[in-house]
C-alpha cells in the first residue's frame, strides 16, 4: 500500500520518550492527527538523558511500518527540533517535586519554554501551530508565546480538551446517553482545579444539559469531579494520564486543522481577545470552533451570576501566574 505523494507535515513532539510520548506517537504515525492522507515525518525533542529511551520508541515507530510515516529525527537540540515544524506538541516539562513552590515551578519551565518559544519563532514554518500539553500548561504557553514575537500570538494553545473529554464523559454516565448526544460543553479558564466545566450551555439531545440533573450533582459532584480528575486518575494510577492526554492531544489539533462539525462546539485554551471579560492575551480556555484552520471564540453566550464568579476564580488565578512570570521576567 502506498502513502500519499504530498510532503509530509513536520510534527515536532517534546518529551517524546514520556508516557503521553509513547502513547501519542503511534497515534500520528497512523494518520489520526491530521489524516489519512497526510504523511507526517516526526520530530522527537528530548533531553540528553533520554535521547536513547526516545531512540527505543523510533525502533518501535519503525516496526509498525506506517504507510504515513515518512521518516523521525531524534534530538537534544530544540532549534534542530523545531526547524522546519508545521506542528508543535510541547509536552515536555518540569513536574513540581517536593517541596517546591508555584513561583519555583514557573521559573523551571521558563527554563524549557522560553528556549523552545525562541526555537520556534527562529526556524519553524510560516503555519506552525503549537499546542502545549506541558503543566502548567496556560501559562507554559504564554512564556513560549512571549518568546515568539514572528510568529502570530493565536498559534500558541494550551490543552484543556482532556477536561472537555472527561466533562462529556460524565455527564453522558450520569444520563446514560451515548457520548455523542453530548454537544456545546466549555471547559472555561486554566488547564487546573479551578477550571470551570460548563453545563448551562450543553446540550443533551438538544436540551440544556443543566437542566437534565439537579442543581447539587452539577455543583458539588460534576464540578469538581471534572476538576479534580487529574488528580484521582495519579493516586490511582501512581502515575499522570497519558493515554487520555495523548488522544486529548490528537482531538485537538485534529479539529484545529479540519475544523470543528457544525452545530457544536468544543473547548480550547487559546490567547483571550478580552470576550467574556477575559483579560486579553492570557491563554484561557473558551468555547471555540475552528473554521479554516483557525480557533474562533464562540460569541454571544448568557452567563449568569454563578457561571460568572467561576469563570472569574479560574482566570484570577491565570492572571496570578501571568504577574508570576512577568516578574521572573519571561514574559
Ligand atoms: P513524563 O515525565 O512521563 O515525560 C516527560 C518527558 O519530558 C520526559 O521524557 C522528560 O525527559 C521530557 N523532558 C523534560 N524536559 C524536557 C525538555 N526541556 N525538552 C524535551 N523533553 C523534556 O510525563 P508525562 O506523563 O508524559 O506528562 C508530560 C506533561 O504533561 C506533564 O507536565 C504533565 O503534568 C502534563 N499533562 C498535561 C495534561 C493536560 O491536560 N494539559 C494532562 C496530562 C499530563
Ligand atoms: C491531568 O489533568 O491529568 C494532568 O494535568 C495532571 C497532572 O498534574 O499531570
Amino acid at each position: 500500500m502506498s502513502a500519499s505523494t504530498t510532503a509530509p507535515v513536520n510534527v515536532t513532539v517534546t518529551g517524546a520518550a514520556g508516557q503521553i510520548g509513547y502513547a501519542l506517537l503511534f497515534r500520528i504515525a497512523s494518520g489520526q492527527l491530521l489524516g489519512p492522507d497526510t504523511p507526517v515525518r516526526l520530530r522527537l525533542l528530548e533531553i540528553p538523558q533520554a535521547v536513547k529511551a526516545a531512540e527505543g520508541t523510533a525502533m518501535e515507530l519503525d516496526d509498525c511500518a506506517f504507510p504515513l510515516l515518512s521518516g523521525i529525527d531524534i534530538t537534544d537540540d530544540a532549534t534542530a527540533a523545531f526547524d522546519g515544524a508545521n506542528v508543535a506538541l510541547l509536552v515536555g516539562a518540569r513536574p513540581r517535586s517536593k517541596g517546591m513552590e508555584r513561583g519555583d515551578l514557573l521559573e523551571a519551565n521558563g527554563g524549557i519554554f522560553a528556549p523552545q518559544g525562541r526555537a520556534i519563532n527562529a526556524g519553524a514554518a510560516d503555519d506552525i501551530r503549537v499546542l502545549v500539553v506541558g503543566n502548567p500548561a496556560n501559562t507554559n504557553a504564554l512564556i513560549a508565546q512571549a518568546a515568539a514575537p514572528d510568529v502570530p500570538a493565536a498559534r500558541f494553545t494550551a490543552m484543556t480538551r482532556l477536561d472537555h473529554n472527561r466533562a462529556v464523559g460524565q455527564l453522558a454516565k450520569k444520563l446514560s446517553v451515548p457520548v455523542t448526544e453530548i454537544t456545546k460543553l466549555t471547559i472555561w479558564g486554566n488547564h487546573s482545579a479551578t477550571q470551570y466545566p460548563d453545563l448551562y450551555h450543553a446540550e443533551v439531545n438538544g436540551k440544556v444539559a443543566a437542566e437534565q440533573v439537579d442543581e447539587a450533582w452539577l455543583r458539588d459532584t460534576f464540578i469538581p469531579t471534572v476538576a479534580k480528575r487529574g488528580a484521582a486518575i495519579i493516586e490511582a494510577r501512581g502515575a499522570s494520564s497519558a493515554a487520555s492526554a495523548a488522544n486529548a492531544a490528537i482531538d485537538h489539533v485534529h479539529d484545529w486543522v479540519n475544523g470543528t462539525p457544525a452545530g457544536d462546539w468544543t473547548s480550547a485554551a487559546i490567547p483571550s481577545d478580552g470576550s467574556y471579560g477575559v483579560p486579553e492575551g492570557l491563554i484561557s480556555s473558551f468555547p471555540v470552533v475552528s473554521r479554516g484552520g483557525a480557533w474562533e471564540i464562540v460569541q454571544g453566550l448568557e452567563i449568569d451570576e454563578f457561571s460568572r464568579s467561576r469563570i472569574d476564580a479560574s482566570v484570577a488565578e491565570l492572571n496570578e501566574e501571568r504577574e508570576a512570570v512577568k516578574g521572573l521576567g519571561l514574559l
